[in-house]
């Protein structure tokens, strides 16, 4: 008797232990759930973050076209990771997720030592970057990320024990209501984004319509840009000084005297468009004064650099020296 009171004990002790497994399992799914919304919809903001710095930062373009298509990639990534996460399709995509997003922010901040191949210093470089709040919005969501999967490790931890499954083997999931909702949302924030680049790509046209136009004629002495005597009135000649990666515009004014400033924006160093009204920079818009280089429009901050120059006894024309200081010119 006593015996099949204490089978009939354990069997209940183990239907309890079995029901609380079940209930602990339910709970651990509901909250990866949740988890997996948030970090699907910080990845879709990382995404939008991305394409909004796509579409409007037209430096990405001009300067440095490698971190554009490389951002093209990581939003592309973002969206299919968000995506999925979103609709919780699969547990197995929440480990590659942290990977991925670590990843991101190595590669966000790994742009800092490009720098020097812009010409600017590293910590010029980081002072625009960490300015744009749409770059900081990319690393405040990968980092988030990586937050919220540390919170939810327990919960994946349940899961692998209770059913004894690596966390790639813990369940897959789909909802075709869900996927349509989210896939919708997708699609309209990309089509902005899109939206968002056509604008820029036509309000580029100033940029083309700027060019250099005057050529040197006479053979010059080393060292020498030009001579005086081939110099037409207004017509600009460019040049590079003091290294080859800085380039300037020389120009010859109407009662004989010479003009030659830095072409390199003091902004962020995106290479700047003449014209005797006003020198244009295609990337963010500013403008400076013809005549002497001073800031006419922002967000350059700071006057274009003069080149002095020194005119020998044949009328060749040589740079001497950079008057001003620059971020975007060394050597
Ligand atoms: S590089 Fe930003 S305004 Fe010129």
């Amino acid at each position: 008797m006593k015996k099949a009171k204490d089978q009939l004990g354990t069997a209940s002790s183990k239907r309890e232990q079995q029901q609380k497994a079940y209930l602990l399992k339910i709970e651990a799914n509901k909250k990866l759930d949740l988890f997996q919304r948030y970090i699907g919809s910080a990845l879709i903001a990382s995404a939008v973050f991305g394409i909004y710095l796509l579409a409007t930062d037209k430096s990405l373009w001009l300067l440095a076209v490698s971190h554009a298509y490389g951002l093209i990639a990581i939003s592309a990534i973002d969206i299919v990771l968000g995506a999925t996460n979103l609709l919780s399709l699969t547990r197995k995509i929440i480990l590659p997720t942290y990977g991925w997003a670590a990843l991101t922010i190595l590669l966000q901040l790994g742009d800092l030592v490009t720098a020097p191949q812009y010409n600017m210093t590293v910590q010029y470089f980081a002072t625009y970057l960490f300015s744009l709040w749409a770059f900081d919005g990319i690393l405040v969501m990968q980092v988030a990320i990586m937050v919220v999967g540390l919170s939810a490790r327990r919960y994946q931890k349940i899961l692998v024990r209770k059913k004894q499954l690596t966390y790639f083997d813990m369940g897959f999931k789909k909802s075709r209501r869900d996927f349509l909702q989210i896939s919708g949302a997708i699609g309209i924030l990309i089509g902005l984004g899109g939206v968002l680049a056509a604008s820029e790509a036509f309000s580029n046209g100033r940029q083309s319509n700027n060019t250099n136009t005057a050529t040197q004629t006479s053979s010059l002495p080393g060292g020498a840009i030009a001579n005086i005597n081939d110099l037409q009135v207004d017509s600009p000649i460019t040049f590079n000084y003091p290294n080859s990666s800085s380039p300037n515009v020389l120009v010859k004014k109407s009662d004989g005297s010479l003009v030659a400033l830095s072409l390199l924006c003091t902004h962020i160093c995106c290479e700047l468009n003449y014209s005797s009204s006003d020198i244009y920079c295609p990337c963010h818009g500013s403008i400076f004064d013809p005549t002497n280089g001073s800031v006419i429009r922002g967000p350059a901050a700071v006057a274009l650099p003069s080149i002095k120059l020194n005119v020998d006894s044949s009328g060749n024309i040589f740079p001497v020296s950079v008057n001003g200081s620059s971020p975007c010119i060394s050597g």
